[in-house]
């Protein structure tokens, strides 16, 4: 006899507590002990960031009474492995690291995206806490609990959605943040400006040269506003729905994610992808969605005010194509699109005909 049970879990009630404060990471203890309870850490980091600040993270995990080991990961994207992920596993075997510890991610976007995933399988999930030291990191990736590796296939492709209990947001790290990288994380906060927040857009246009002289108050302010915008986001749709909310913070990720892929997650940094991929994305949100030239010309224009790459490097359109669809006849598909037909209202994905896709992406510099 068929039966059919409905197993009606409570929604899963996760929370991230983030703060944002300069010399903030002196509180990272306190905050891990707040929103873990945990009194024991395995903190993940590269060697540049592990080198500048791993010590002050560790001191204030022991003035808060959480015993911490440091392990740590090359620096770039080609972190994003799955060979650097079963190393992190590995590694908390080693420690001994059990369900009631928590993972510590010290480090810009790579080391979040693959520390928190790490966090999210390990045991089946134990809790972790981002202290991100890129802008990038500061801005978006540390918010909104989205975890990933990178596949040769495809950016992003294997993760979880697994919420920092705590994102401690310390701008003074900032200041020794690599100008390539700063630049590339004022990427991400011109495209949230482009896809969902106008005023962030604008306050981004007239302090763009105080964000690139590293006034900390400048940044600050931007990192504050930027996570203000994910939030609203996030918070209505944690989960990416099919036609949600926060697709609209893929804009310029459909061009920017295939680049990177094509590259062998070498030489670019993700913010300087989605800076170019929003070059074609402005183009086409103007040719489909209706999107004001002006508006498309002033994007333009502050992502060359902020140094970042306008065009598409030596790479052929059609495995760029091919990238984006996962299809090899692309051409001949169609592609889905995060366009905006007025700047900071970004609509869901459109479907565009690979045909126009080619076209865009021939005069922004890819190879016939
Ligand atoms: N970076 C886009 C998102 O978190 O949804």
């Amino acid at each position: 006899v068929p039966s059919t049970l409905l197993l009606r879990y409570a929604p899963h009630r996760a929370a991230s507590r983030v703060r944002v404060a300069r010399g903030g990471l002196a509180q990272l203890g306190s905050e891990v002990r707040r929103t873990t309870g945990a009194r024991r850490a395995v903190m993940v980091s590269d060697p540049i960031v592990a080198a500048l600040w791993a010590g002050a993270a560790a001191r204030s995990l022991a003035r808060a009474g959480v015993a911490c080991d440091l392990v740590v990961v090359p620096a770039g994207e080609r972190s994003k492995s799955a060979r650097q992920l079963a190393a992190l596993w590995q590694g908390f075997g080693r420690l001994g690291i059990g369900r009631g510890d928590t993972v510590v991610a010290l480090g810009g976007g790579v080391v979040g995206d693959l520390a928190g995933f790490a966090a999210a399988t390990w045991l089946r999930g134990v809790a972790w806490v981002a202290a991100p030291t890129s802008l990038l990191a500061q801005v978006d990736s540390s918010v909104g609990g989205k975890t990933a590796i990178d596949l040769a296939s495809g950016k992003n492709l294997a993760g979880a959605f697994h919420q920092p209990r705590a994102v401690v947001v310390d701008p003074d790290v900032l200041g020794t943040l690599p100008e390539r990288h700063l630049r590339a994380g004022l990427a991400e906060v011109a495209k949230m400006g482009m896809a969902v927040d106008a005023a962030l857009f604008r306050r981004l246009e007239v302090r763009s040269d105080l964000a690139l002289a590293r006034d900390l108050d400048a940044l600050e302010d931007l990192v504050v506003r930027s996570i203000r915008a994910k939030a609203r986001i996030v918070l209505g749709d944690e989960r990416e729905r099919e036609g949600g909310r926060r697709t609209a913070l893929n804009y310029g990720h459909t061009l920017a994610h295939a680049l990177e892929a094509c590259l062998g997650y070498r030489r670019w940094l993700h913010g300087e992808a989605v800076a170019v991929g929003m070059r074609v994305a402005g183009v086409l949100s103007r040719d489909v969605a209706g999107l004001p030239e002006s508006d498309r010309a002033r994007q333009d224009a502050l992502l060359d005010r902020l140094g970042l790459p306008a065009r598409i490097p030596r790479l052929a359109a059609g495995d760029l194509l091919a990238a984006m669809s996962g299809d090899k006849k692309a051409r001949n598909g169609r592609i889905r699109w995060v366009l905006t037909p007025r700047m900071g209202h970004a609509s869901v994905p459109r479907l565009i005909p690979g045909r126009r896709v080619e076209a865009a992406l021939l005069e922004a510099g890819a190879r016939a």
